[in-house]
């Protein structure tokens, strides 16, 4: 089925049927939604301080502007061109693909089905923090008491403190799929962030006013130069700025798909863009004052205080909740902030999979939010909700980030811009209501400063991977849950492009009315898709 009179007049209606934002400023709040997530509360923080602290910043700099935003961008232009999901949007694109689009919904996927298990931790822990139920040892308690963490080995022991929370999460989060685009996503983005935004600033504003906030600032913020001629911090500071602005990995395609046809998507970019490192700075000045608070509390270094992304939160951040005056508020705060910053990447990221199941087969929305919700909360409460879930998980983790998200961008970079030559196209699109206008800088960047940038991250990603196992886990774990995974999603991804799209699908090419030639006269997309078609 290409372009066939029958699909050219099916378009709208089909277009209509999938959904949109009701308003730019919807669609940048979702996105800034999706953008800001656990990577920016928890993992920033720890990248920067561990790779030269406020040296960090500028490898950070080069790494949004010449490789986050140029790839935002393409990931918008994409989307908003082609009008689809990631798998239609590539299909769009070149019929042969289309299997790109299908690697990106299986990283969501699974990235969807571990991400909520740290929101139901989180979730837990707001509560935890009204009594400090953590007591003196707060390391012992994460893993000993809540996770129940054994040996390293797959159980079926169930944890009920990680279940409960686990199923609450997926329930909320499949209410909000199932009311679709505008009713589920939007909203809840148009109520999510500004609570965000101010119960982040009352966390800082606490943190700052803690004793000792100074001497954290001063250990994040004090530059070690020589960091800055390792090749290991420019790696981090790609591969954080990927993981954190949400590119590569089909969200920001699927997101731009249901932005009005005359938006400003360069404009909106540009927000999202420096909205998501504004909330990351602010959160590393929040999380490194508290940190200060707690070394001078125990007379040491800020280093021996900090530690890696599950720990920084889920061990440091009680210890200086039990010691901080009004440490319940602070507690609730903190944790509170990941609950919601996760919620709103969650369904970013498990949207990009309803959206390719909508748009491959004649599913209505609730149809379409059963057939991914209840699979992927089911794996995700068989996985992690285990006393061996935190292994599990970790080992997803990086794989899935290093090699899962990495690989597709580098891969999906590569093929737009040389394979199917598609980025003068994508670039006037940009620039018929974009502004500023995009043009040779953006092509070159997009081209071959980000793949190449990226590829070094990978070499020494896999240089790294090669030499020692990670973490010490044992080469099973690694075999099944990292390695086996990450070879098998593009594999089934290009599987799952073999199967027909549903009759009258539009393909081989932007829908009718994308470009300003044969314009549809919308500026805003159908938004009312609920939980029927
Ligand atoms: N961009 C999301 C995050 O930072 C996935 O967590």
């Amino acid at each position: 089925m290409s372009t066939t009179s029958e699909g050219a007049t099916a378009q709208p209606e089909q277009e209509r049927r999938r959904g949109g934002f009701s308003s730019r400023r919807v669609f940048i709040l979702a996105a800034i939604g999706s953008a800001v997530g656990l990577g920016n509360i928890w993992r920033f923080p720890y990248v920067a301080y561990e790779n030269g602290g406020g040296a960090f910043v500028l490898p950070y700099l080069v790494a949004l502007l010449t490789a986050g935003i140029p790839f935002l961008l393409l990931d918008y232009a994409i989307g908003h061109r082609h009008r689809g999901s990631a798998p239609l949007s590539f299909a769009r694109l070149r019929r042969g693909a289309e299997g790109l689009g299908w690697w990106q919904v299986g990283i969501c996927f699974l990235i969807a089905i571990y991400y909520a298990a740290v929101i139901a931790w989180a979730l837990r822990y707001t509560f935890f923090s009204l009594d400090q139920a953590w007591g003196a040892d707060p390391e012992g308690f994460f893993f000993g008491e809540f996770l129940q963490a054994g040996d390293v080995q797959v159980t079926a022991d169930v944890v009920p403190g990680v279940l409960v929370p686990l199923v609450l999460v997926w329930l909320a989060v499949l209410v909000i799929m199932a009311l679709g685009v505008q009713r589920g996503i939007g909203a809840t983005s148009l109520v999510f962030i500004p609570v965000l935004v101010l119960a982040f600033a009352a966390l800082v504003v606490q943190a700052l006013l803690l004793p000792g906030a100074g001497a954290g600032l001063d250990a994040l913020f004090t530059p070690d130069w020589s960091a800055l001629t390792s090749a290991s911090v420019w790696a981090a500071a790609f591969g954080q700025i990927f993981f954190s602005l949400s590119v590569g990995f089909g969200i920001m395609i699927t997101y731009a798909s249901y932005v009005g046809r005359r938006e400003d998507m360069v404009g909106s970019g540009l927000v999202v863009g420096f909205a998501n490192s504004g909330f990351e700075l602010l959160a590393g000045i929040g999380v490194f004052a508290a940190l200060g608070f707690m070394a001078q509390a125990n007379g040491v270094a800020v280093d021996e205080v900090a530690s890696d992304g599950i720990g920084l939160a889920f061990v440091a951040f009680p210890a200086i909740i039990s010691e901080a005056p009004a440490g319940a508020l602070l507690g609730v705060l903190f944790f509170g902030c990941l609950v919601i910053a996760g919620i709103t990447s969650l369904v970013s990221v498990i949207e990009v999979v309803i959206s390719a199941v909508r748009d491959k087969f004649d599913t209505s929305r609730l149809t379409a939010t059963l057939a991914v919700g209840v699979p992927a909360a089911v794996l995700s409460l068989v996985l992690f909700s285990t006393t061996s879930g935190i292994y599990v998980l970790d080992v997803v983790d990086h794989f899935v980030n290093q090699y899962g998200i990495l690989v597709v961008a580098l891969v999906s970079m590569l093929a737009v811009s040389w394979a199917l030559r598609a980025l003068t196209g994508l670039g006037d699109h940009l620039n018929v209501h974009g502004r500023p206008r995009v043009g040779t800088g953006w092509r070159l960047l997009t081209s071959v400063v980000a793949p190449a940038a990226l590829a070094v991250v990978l070499v020494l990603a896999l240089r790294d991977d090669l030499a020692t196992a990670y973490e010490d886990y044992p080469s099973w774990l690694l075999l099944v849950f990292g390695w086996a995974l990450v070879v098998a999603l593009p594999l089934v991804g290009f599987l799952v492009a073999r199967l027909p799209w549903r009759a009258g699908t539009h393909l081989d090419g932007p829908p009718p009315g994308s470009d300003p030639a044969t314009p549809l006269g919308a500026t805003t997309t159908g938004h009312d898709e609920g939980g029927t078609r």
